[in-house]
């Protein structure tokens, strides 16, 4: 008879507590479906008894990894067997150490999962830790494996007594085992036939339920996403190169560049050797070159879609998370955030909640511990493009980086995220605009840097303060992720203005010219601290217009007699001297403001507490 065409691969990650017997499965499974390279067993048992030991499936494995960790041909992560309907990999084999740093980190993916639970154990904290993960990772083919069955005497109550409790447990997470399976990993009863010792069990053995499951394809219908790897010039080409990791990309199609919203053509597929007869399509799982018939700016880290199905825009999310380092995760701290070929620094904004794996309950807590799953708010610096991680897993999930280690790893949660493709992408209007001319609303700004642009005018006498508390506010904020810059009066004596003198003519366009410089800081998302004294009321005044709904007036402030006695620079006892003409407050007027948005006064207060004051001014005014 013609046999029959065999199933596709699957990806099978077999999980349970460490002591739960894994090795012993695995290598009863290699050996009953024939997938053990001949004579090993035997030279093992050779080992074995030369030593005077028992054999055990666990060295067999353990030589197998050893083997495969010399060789460095082979995948050593990945194990091979068969069943007479498909070809199984293994990619969670024993002795593959960081099993679940591969798994969050997508490294590794899995079609489907085997749980196992030690019968005479029962349930544990890890079997529970696991079940979760899955479901974190969106395996929903699971298959449930109670081992050791000979150490209960093959007891049908107490394998339905873990069942029940394991099943409650799976069922709150919306995993339905497709079995429940009584094994003897040791002896393969129930592996890859029907054990004659558990009559009472009357459904299929493990490998007639892996049969059953489905491969997941390649997503080839699914919306398209490449991940850009890197651009290569050759000649006059720039070549993208990438992964195709979802849906299907043809020569002809428009495609967008996100987070930059630059859109083009694709011309032509770049092939190795050139004389290969041209490709026209690359689907999902392909690495591919291809350029493009404009040029437009791409760069690592973009992700490539067709119009129609772009993925979301976002800087602040919530992700559900698990962590694995050592050190805890913490509100304010801050990782690398790496999604496909994307690497931005992330900050920790908020814990929502820490989630107990063994009770499901969630809790309330500032940090994260290891092994822990918890739902947080996070902020990017910059802008991703993002998917929902159920439907497009590659670009959806993502790993935390601490330092050079792999800290954790999530999901999107995609309720209420924030999507800011509509800002961002407001205007494509002609094909041949560059990035330059590109409209970024204040709104997408403000939710990149976390707060909104602004100009705080310090206004006030020579010695009152303002550059000193600039300064200090100027490094406050900055510390807490705020784009900010100063401008003073003195500095910027030295460049912008250094054609103007004191006089009343010359303080108005230094005033005016500040009010333009800080408008243009403010309308590019930064917090400015101008800090001048503007001794003018209309100057105040003009400069106010420029930015109208970004201005404030900020008056710092101490009598003349308190600066004079300060004289921080000296130039209070020089002007009493006749030594500098037209000296604000002593040979030159300065208005008060009448109507200031903030009055610190500076006579008796620390420069902590002023500070203290701005801070939570500016965080009042400008945070989002
Ligand atoms: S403003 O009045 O035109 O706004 P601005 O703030 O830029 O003045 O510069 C003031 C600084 O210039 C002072 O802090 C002081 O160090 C220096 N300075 C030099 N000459 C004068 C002067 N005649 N009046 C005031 N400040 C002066």
């Amino acid at each position: 008879p013609q046999p029959l065409p065999l199933a596709p691969d699957l990806r099978i990650v077999i999980v349970g507590h460490v002591d739960h017997g894994k090795s012993t499965l695995v290598g009863r499974l290699l050996h009953d479906t024939g997938a053990l390279p001949d004579g090993k067993m035997e030279q093992i048992q050779a080992s074995c008894d030369k030593r005077g030991m028992a054999f055990e499936w666990s060295f067999l494995m353990d030589a197998l990894q050893a083997e495969r960790d010399q060789n460095v041909t082979i995948d050593t992560t990945q194990i091979w067997f068969s069943s007479s309907a498909r070809r199984y990999c293994l990619i969670d084999a024993p002795g593959h150490r960081e099993f679940l740093k591969n798994m969050i980190t997508g490294a590794a993916t899995a079609d489907a999962a085997v749980l196992m639970i030690d019968a005479a154990e029962g349930i544990k904290e890890q079997s529970r830790r696991h079940a979760y993960l899955l479901h974190l990772l969106g395996i929903r083919q699971v298959v449930v494996v109670v081992n050791k069955m000979d150490l209960v005497g093959y007891r049908q109550d107490m394998f339905d007594a873990i069942c029940a409790e394991f099943k409650t447990y799976l069922a709150e997470l919306g995993i339905t085992p497709a079995a429940m399976i009584p094994v003897c990993a040791r002896s393969g009863e129930n592996l890859t036939a029907k054990a004659a010792s558990m009559p009472w069990y009357r459904g299929g053995d493990l490998l007639q339920v892996l049969d059953g499951f489905e491969a997941s394809l390649p997503a080839d219908a699914a919306p398209l996403r490449v991940v850009v790897q890197d651009v290569y010039r050759f000649d006059a080409r720039r070549i993208i190169a990438g992964r195709v990791e979802s849906g299907t990309l043809s020569v002809g199609d428009r495609v967008v560049f996100s987070p930059s919203g630059l859109s083009a053509v694709v011309k032509q597929f770049e092939q190795w050797p050139e004389n290969l007869p041209p490709k026209l399509q690359a689907s999902a799982g392909e690495a591919i070159g291809f350029t493009l018939q404009e040029q437009v700016f791409v760069e690592r880290g973009q992700v490539a879609s067709h119009e129609h199905d772009m993925p979301l825009l976002t800087n602040r999310f919530e992700a559900r998370i698990f962590w694995l380092h050592d050190v805890p995760l913490q509100v304010g701290n801050h990782y690398r955030f790496k999604m496909g070929t994307t690497n931005l620094r992330v900050e920790v904004l908020e814990v929502l909640q820490v989630l107990d794996t063994q009770t499901l309950v969630h809790q309330p807590l500032a940090r994260v511990e290891k092994h822990a799953v918890a739902q947080v708010s996070l902020r990017i610096k910059g802008m991703v493009a993002v998917d929902d991680p159920q439907t497009l897993p590659r670009t959806g999930r993502f790993v935390l980086q601490a330092g050079e280690h792999i800290a954790g790893g999530g999901l999107i949660v995609n309720d209420g995220l924030q999507d800011m493709r509509v800002q961002i992408h407001k205007s494509v209007k002609s094909e041949n605009i560059s990035a330059v001319d590109f409209e970024i609303s204040p709104q997408a700004r403000a939710l990149t840097n976390g707060h909104k642009g602004g100009v705080l005018w310090f206004t006030g006498l020579s010695g009152s303060g303002k550059s000193t508390l600039a300064k200090e506010l100027q490094k406050e904020l900055f510390a807490k992720g705020y784009q900010v810059y100063v401008l003073d009066g003195d500095n910027v004596r030295y460049g912008l203005c250094s054609d103007l003198g004191f006089s009343p003519e010359d303080r108005s366009e230094n005033i005016r010219r500040v009010g333009e410089v800080a408008n243009l800081f403010a309308d590019a998302g930064f917090v400015v601290i101008a800090a001048f004294i503007s001794p003018y009321r209309m100057d105040r005044e003009r400069a106010r217009n420029i930015s109208p709904d970004a201005f404030r007036s900020i008056y710092i402030k101490a009598g003349v007699d308190v600066c004079e006695q300060r004289d921080t620079k000296g130039l209070y006892k020089k002007a009493r001297a006749g030594e500098i003409a037209d000296f604000t407050g002593v040979s030159a007027p300065y208005e008060e403001p009448e109507s200031p948005d903030l009055v610190v006064d500076t006579t008796n207060q620390t420069i902590e507490q002023s500070t203290r004051m701005l801070l939570d001014y500016v965080q009042r005014q400008f945070g989002v």
